[in-house]
């Protein structure tokens, strides 16, 4: 059996379900709520920014106010006590891994920073953003919320395909596989001779491209899955 030094994890909403954070799919999610169209777009915010600001104003409240889980708080734990390279890859914008302690990498953004749409200065994001907020550094009252949209290149890509490409092992915690690049990322690492394994709460639509399968809420899983990764 291939010895394991370096691993990719990507987590998805279904990793802060059980921080009373809602998923995107999940029946009565976020998508169910909202149109995607109406909210995570760069044609919704040139359309209609307020009601952008006030979807992610939501969200970052609700972010707040949440506490990391045992799962989070496990993730953390891999990454300070594992023996080789532990690389955490989030869709999630909750700041939730911070919390817990974990330093993961933002593919989709976070709603803890702000964004110029003209400039791309970034920074701290108030608890409240509101339309013609300006930057700080050009001055342009063209403030968006730092987040990934439908449409837009997620972060740090380059970072994420050589770790993929060079791990033993990829987990995928909590997230759908309906999104991509991040959809794609385990056909990357089965690529590069990866062990795959896929926690959820449920089959995903990724199922089938995963060695292996936990099933159950992450809060349970994760921690025991650790447990044996640190044993
Ligand atoms: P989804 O809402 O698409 O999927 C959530 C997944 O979590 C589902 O597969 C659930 O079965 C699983 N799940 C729910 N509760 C769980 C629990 N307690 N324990 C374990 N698994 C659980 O969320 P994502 O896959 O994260 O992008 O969505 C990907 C992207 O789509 C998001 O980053 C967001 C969204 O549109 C942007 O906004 C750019």
């Amino acid at each position: 059996m291939r010895r394991i030094d370096r691993i990719v994890i990507l987590t998805g909403a279904g990793i802060s379900a059980e921080s009373g954070l809602g998923t995107f799919r999940d029946e009565g999610g976020l998508w169910a709520q909202h149109r995607i169209e109406d909210v995570a777009t760069p044609e919704a915010f040139a359309r209609n920014p307020d009601c952008v600001h006030r979807f992610y104003n939501a969200r970052r409240t609700q972010a707040a106010q949440a506490e990391p889980n045992p799962a989070h708080i496990a993730l953390a734990r891999l990454q300070s006590n594992f023996p080789g390279e532990v690389v955490l890859v989030t869709q999630n914008v909750d700041g939730l891994h911070e919390k817990a302690g974990a330093q993961p990498i933002h593919m989709h953004g976070q709603l803890s920073r702000a964004l110029c749409a003209s400039c791309d200065h970034r920074w701290d994001a108030p608890p409240e953003m509101h339309v013609g907020e300006t930057c700080p550094a050009c001055h342009a009252g063209s403030a968006r919320p730092d987040i990934v949209w439908f449409g837009e290149m997620p972060y740090h890509m380059e970072q994420i395909v050589a770790a993929l490409q060079t791990c033993d092992m990829f987990a995928a915690i909590g997230t759908s596989g309906q999104v991509y690049p991040a959809a794609g990322f385990v056909e990357e690492a089965r690529m590069a001779g990866a062990e795959t394994v896929e926690l959820n709460l449920r089959d995903s639509d990724m199922s089938h491209a995963f060695q292996k399968h936990i099933v159950g809420p992450a809060s349970k899983t994760v921690p025991l899955w650790v447990n044996r990764l640190l044993a």
